[in-house]
């Protein structure tokens, strides 16, 4: 499908999403919504890994489009969140793995963004935070829940009510991204993360990421079961007789996806 400001490329089985608005630094109207939302919809059958970037060399994403929300009403800006909630939504919940690869202004709507990935990775030019309240509002695509759960309420309070820009040094020794890299290498890193992923048994990860996603926001004997399922459902496939079979015939596996 033709994309207007996003970019779709498959390198191998990694599929790398470019978020392309320079003018506004890549920032999110809904247009660019409705187009993250339909290419997390329709990622080729071949991507068994999610790489998020942003084009130019100054932006990951600036936030969501302050010109669009200026002058909505309280009902387009539910609208607004709406798309926005159902776009990450989707994005977090994809059966592959997905990376930030956060290359510059991560702020508002662009933390969110990278928020809702799996794994979020920085250079050293990345300055990540949520302003919204700069603006006279609150973040409105899941930054209070998410960050919350990332970095813990009270650090997830301090960001969001100062509105403060964090360089990535500081972003990684809260948590909020797990390395930080020379801009020049943060793309090659983040591949060779996917890399490694993909050597693994597809559905092992897939169930994964599954089972600790959905047993994150449960009670622990609720995560538990799940595991338990996500385990066993394991041992219908292929994958985990060729797997353990490798193992013993020290060789490594050739896995299918089966
Ligand atoms: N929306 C719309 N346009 C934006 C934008 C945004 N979020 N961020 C930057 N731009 C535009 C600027 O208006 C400017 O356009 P013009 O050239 O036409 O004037 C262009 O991008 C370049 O930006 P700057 O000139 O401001 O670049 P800078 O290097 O001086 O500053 C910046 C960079 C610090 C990122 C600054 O642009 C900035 O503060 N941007 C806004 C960040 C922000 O507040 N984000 C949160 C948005 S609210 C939100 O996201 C709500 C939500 O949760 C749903």
């Amino acid at each position: 499908m033709a994309y207007e400001n996003i970019r779709l490329e498959t390198e191998d089985a990694i599929a790398i999403l470019t978020i392309d608005r320079p003018k506004a630094l890549n920032a999110l109207n809904s247009k660019t919504l409705q187009e993250l939302e339909s290419a997390f919809n329709s990622l080729p059958a071949t991507a068994r890994a999610l790489i998020i970037t942003g084009g130019g060399d100054k932006a990951f994403v600036a936030g969501a489009d302050i010109s669009e929300m200026a002058s909505i009403s309280a009902a387009q800006a539910r609208e607004f969140a709406a798309l926005g909630h159902r776009a990450f939504a989707t994005l977090e919940q994809l059966p592959i793995p997905t990376i930030a690869a956060v290359n510059g202004f991560a702020l508002g709507g662009g933390c969110e963004l990278a928020l809702a990935c799996d794994l979020i990775y920085a250079s050293e030019k990345a300055k990540l935070g949520l302003p919204e309240v700069s603006l006279g509002v609150i973040p409105g695509f899941g930054g209070t829940q998410r960050l919350t759960r990332v970095v813990g309420k009270m650090r997830a309070k301090e960001l969001v009510f100062t509105g403060e820009r964090l360089d990535a040094a500081k972003a990684k020794e809260i948590g909020l991204v797990l390395d930080v890299l020379p801009a020049d290498q943060l793309l090659a890193h983040c591949k060779a993360v996917a890399g490694k992923i993909l050597k693994n048994g597809p559905l092992a990860v897939s169930q994964a990421k599954r089972v600790i996603e959905f047993g994150a926001d449960q009670d622990l004997r609720a995560a538990n079961e799940l595991e338990r399922q996500g385990f066993a459902v394991l041992f219908g496939s292929e994958d985990q007789k060729e797997g353990m079979k490798a193992f013993l015939e020290k060789r490594a596996a050739g896995f299918t996806g089966k």
